[in-house]
């Protein structure tokens, strides 16, 4: 009845036979289906609808209790689903996304043209089949509200991929606001994501949004799930549930519109299994599964991101042109790359910078990848008041230095320069990377992502050992 009110033509069929009868002679651009049918499964008759015309569109009617079969439901192949008791307003939301010529059908066509001509996909770079079959799940991914959850190893692309769905979708025009679940001190997250009112706490001073609010009508990309404390799962599955929060220190329920995509890059199942992230959280936000695979297993994409990345450091620093030697590009593909994408980028970084006469080659390379190159530390001034007795060379004093193993050495201390990290045979590496990290961060005045940079690895392990380290109170 509802449908019919929205001037659609539109049958009914009450069971599995009846519903598959009518797939064949009516030929439907959009099912609606519960999941629970008497006699069958609505993943079955998903399956029939999509196998008979795969541009079909299924919309799956779920109860609060069966959220497992709606991730189901989509894994089969439904576009999005409507949680019960169904309300008009979303329903009609819904079939505006799928209406010929709209949001939902759009643009699509273009892209894979880019892609097959340029390697560029939204966000993303790369032309293998890992990375072609990753952009088929984005754009169906994207025209959809549900949940997304991204895994991946770190930096693998997941952030560039929840930014390439935030930009392909109908709230592109409205905030991707991220979250790094690991980096906000825990006391402080719940302001964070719900804001405040005026005097709800010591410092409280005026009121403030919080991240739902910011990211109303548009996206919340929440990194490194499984670093969420259980208390604020509770509240966050709670958010997800009524659609509306409270600031703290109030009463009012406010109203959100997010759609909400997770990553991590650790094993999710083993984090439920470990009670460490909760069953019920893992069910409600992976909805979507998208897995980013390593680099090294997509090694096509090697020499076409490390092209994207050499033009675009070109292009910030001098715009002057640059381009790898075959032997350079050899010697990229031909690495194992841990750091996965972020490596390639620094990697190609440091090439460029120690290359000057416009064509990166496989020398250069090598040092870089051998870890004999100093391209990123002279990049970095320390501040003057810190280094009173700077050496000429920063980078040199930063890459530490082995002192004999005499004991007169242990008795010079050096350790007041502080762009020298000395290290003895002896120290614990734990030690020896506590005191690094500690001088990076006076280096660069606390600034955690250029230390990232520097120390070549993600913001969130910084964020992480600082933590470890106990090295902010
Ligand atoms: N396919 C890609 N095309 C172009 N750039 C990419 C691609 N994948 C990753 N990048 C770039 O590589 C860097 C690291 O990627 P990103 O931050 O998305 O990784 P991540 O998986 O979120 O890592 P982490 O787990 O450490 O948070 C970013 O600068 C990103 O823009
Ligand atoms: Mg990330």
């Amino acid at each position: 009845m509802l449908l019919e009110e929205f001037d659609l033509d539109v049958r009914s069929a009450s069971t599995l036979a009846e519903g598959r009868a009518a797939l064949a002679s009516f030929d439907p651009d959009v099912c609606l289906t519960d999941l629970r049918l008497p006699d069958g499964d609505g993943i079955d008759f998903i399956r029939d609808a999509r196998a008979a015309d795969s541009r079909r569109e299924i919309v799956v009617l779920t109860g609060h209790g069966s959220l497992g079969t709606a991730v189901e439901a989509m894994k089969a192949g439904a576009f999005d689903y409507l949680v019960k008791p169904l309300r008009p307003v979303q329903l009609e939301a819904v079939l505006e996304r799928l209406r010929p010529g709209g949001p939902a059908s759009d643009g699509d066509a273009a892209l894979w043209k880019t892609l097959d001509e340029t390697g560029h996909f939204g966000a993303m770079v790369g032309v293998s089949n890992a990375m072609r079959e990753a952009c088929a799940v984005i754009a169906r991914i994207a025209r959809s509200d549900a949940p997304v959850m991204i895994t991946g190893e770190s930096g693998s692309g997941k952030e560039a991929a929840a930014q390439t769905i935030h930009s392909l979708s109908r709230r592109r025009e409205k905030p991707l606001v991220a979250i790094n679940c690991g980096a906000v001190a825990a006391n402080l997250i719940e302001s964070e994501l719900f804001g405040h009112e005026k005097g709800a706490f010591t410092g409280a001073d005026k009121r403030r949004a919080g991240y739902f609010e910011l990211a109303h009508g548009g996206t919340l990309f929440l990194d490194e799930i499984t670093e969420m404390s259980p208390d604020l799962q509770v509240k966050f599955l709670r958010v997800l549930e009524t659609r509306s929060f409270r600031r703290v220190g109030g009463n009012e329920e406010i109203g959100c519109d997010v759609r909400v995509i997770s990553s991590s890059n650790r094993d999710l199942l083993e984090a439920v299994e470990k009670k460490t992230l909760r069953e019920d959280l893992y069910y409600r936000l992976n909805v979507f599964p998208l897995q980013i695979v390593p680099l090294r297993e997509r090694r096509e994409d090697v020499p076409v991101l490390a092209k994207h990345f050499l033009d675009r450091v070109a292009e910030n620093e001098d715009g002057g042109r640059r381009s790898f030697s075959a032997g350079a590009l050899e010697k990229l593909a031909a690495h194992s790359w841990p750091g996965n994408v972020r490596e390639l980028r620094n990697v190609v970084h440091r090439a460029y910078v120690l290359s000057d006469d416009g064509v990166v080659d496989e020398a250069v390379v090598e040092a870089v990848l051998a870890g004999r190159s100093s391209g990123v530390f002279v990049a970095v001034r320390p501040p003057a008041q810190a280094s009173p007795r700077r050496s000429a060379e920063p980078s040199a004093a930063v890459e530490g230095s082995v002192a004999p193993a005499a004991p007169s050495a242990a008795a010079a201390p050096s350790g007041d320069d502080p762009l020298r990290v000395p290290v003895r045979v002896g120290d614990s590496l734990e030690d020896v990377e506590r005191r690094l990290l500690e001088r990076t961060l006076v280096a660069v005045d606390g600034n955690k992502k250029k230390a990232a940079e520097i120390l070549r690895v993600s913001l969130k392990t910084v964020y992480n050992k600082i933590k470890q380290y106990k090295l902010e109170p």
